[in-house]
């Protein structure tokens, strides 16, 4: 298949694109390179043999945007484009509802009349709230008490695609809810990379390893947990990619579907410090500091309906993940 992915030279995006390459796709991507790096694009062709052709479009130019999908017919999308930092998001919720939701529909306009009837949506398990906490699965409440303009665009833009699936019948939506994904590509290629001031556990201890940070401040450690420290679901970022290629079967069939890609297993923050110490070979300085607000003792995934529905299941595990993470890091010096 024809597929744009937006936001392809991100994170999630450019591992799901060298996928999606491997498995014989041609991709083409949309991105604003607001928080991603165009010499992806040559990492990308290091690992496939493939340059992704590059669309520089903000989904806020919608002109721009209907011009591309004029210009060329796309048999799927699959939509990584967003801003995606929490914290920032409690600061500038008018930035994400526009920028996250309006871009959502400048997409979805040109999708309907282009005829482009596949979307893969890149959601979060954040949807599900501080109502829910521990093992999470799909036909749980979303949309309650989410902490974050952040998790409210997404699940905002949840209910708009399940609404336009019901209203064109002939076009397939997938949701899919990530955990916390980590890790890295094997080649060291690839991995996170943000611009600017990390919130996630990973990227943070990334830059403690590379001394760019002095010390990982540890959310407090008097949860209700075994180690006090929180537990979430945190899955390779590879598996993760992989889950969107499973997914992609599911549009063969119209109607809205959600999924959770999870490794269903969970992790301590101490838990990750010591496999990331582990792979490294050497101490992470860390602390415990105050609480984080709205954070949750435990987070993890039910991933058994993406098993049953889309023969999909998480391969790689944390060790794999800090491995990988690491071999990254050395690439990058
Ligand atoms: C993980 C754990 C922190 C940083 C967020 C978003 C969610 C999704 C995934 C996009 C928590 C602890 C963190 C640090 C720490 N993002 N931590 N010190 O909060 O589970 O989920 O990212 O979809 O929308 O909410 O991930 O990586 O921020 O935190 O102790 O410097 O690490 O308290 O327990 P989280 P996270």
């Amino acid at each position: 298949m024809k597929i744009l992915v937006t936001g392809g030279t991100g994170y999630i995006g450019s591992h799901t694109v060298v996928e999606l390459q491997n498995q014989g796709h041609q991709v083409e991507i949309l991105d604003n390179l607001f928080n991603s790096k165009i010499t992806v694009l040559d990492k990308i062709n290091q690992i496939t043999g493939q340059t992704p052709v590059f669309h520089q479009v903000d989904l806020l130019d919608y002109q721009k945007m209907r011009e591309l999908f004029a210009s060329t017919h796309f048999d799927a999308v699959i939509h990584f484009a967003g801003l995606k930092a929490v914290a920032e998001s409690i600061e500038q919720p008018l930035r994400y509802y526009e920028n996250n939701v309006t871009g959502t529909l400048n997409l979805l306009k040109c999708m309907a009349e282009f005829k482009v009837n596949r979307i893969i949506f890149s959601s979060s398990a954040t949807v599900y709230g501080n109502i829910n906490s521990g093992k999470l699965d799909e036909s749980m409440t979303t949309g309650v008490d989410i902490t974050n303009p952040y998790g409210e665009t997404k699940h905002v833009i949840e209910k708009i695609l399940e609404s336009e699936a019901t209203s064109r019948p002939e076009l397939s939506v997938v949701i899919l809810r990530y955990f916390n994904p980590v890790g890295a590509h094997i080649s060291g290629l690839l991995g996170e990379d943000p611009n600017g001031i990390p919130n996630n556990l990973m990227p943070v201890v990334m830059r403690v390893a590379e001394g760019k940070i002095k010390e990982l401040q540890i959310y407090g450690d008097d949860y209700n947990t075994p180690d006090g420290t929180c537990i979430r679901d945190y899955i390779h970022v590879v598996d993760l990619a992989k889950g969107h290629l499973a997914a992609l079967k599911a549009t063969d069939t119209p109607g809205a579907k959600v999924y959770n890609l999870g490794s269903g297993k969970g992790s301590s923050v101490l838990e990750i410090i010591k496999a990331f110490e582990d792979a490294s070979g050497k101490p992470l300085p860390h602390h415990i500091s105050d609480r984080r607000p709205g954070d949750l003792a435990e987070i993890f995934a039910d991933p058994s309906k993406a098993k049953r529905e889309l023969d999909w299941q998480t391969e790689l595990t944390v060790a794999d993940a800090m491995r990988d993470t690491i071999n990254f890091l050395n690439n990058q010096k």
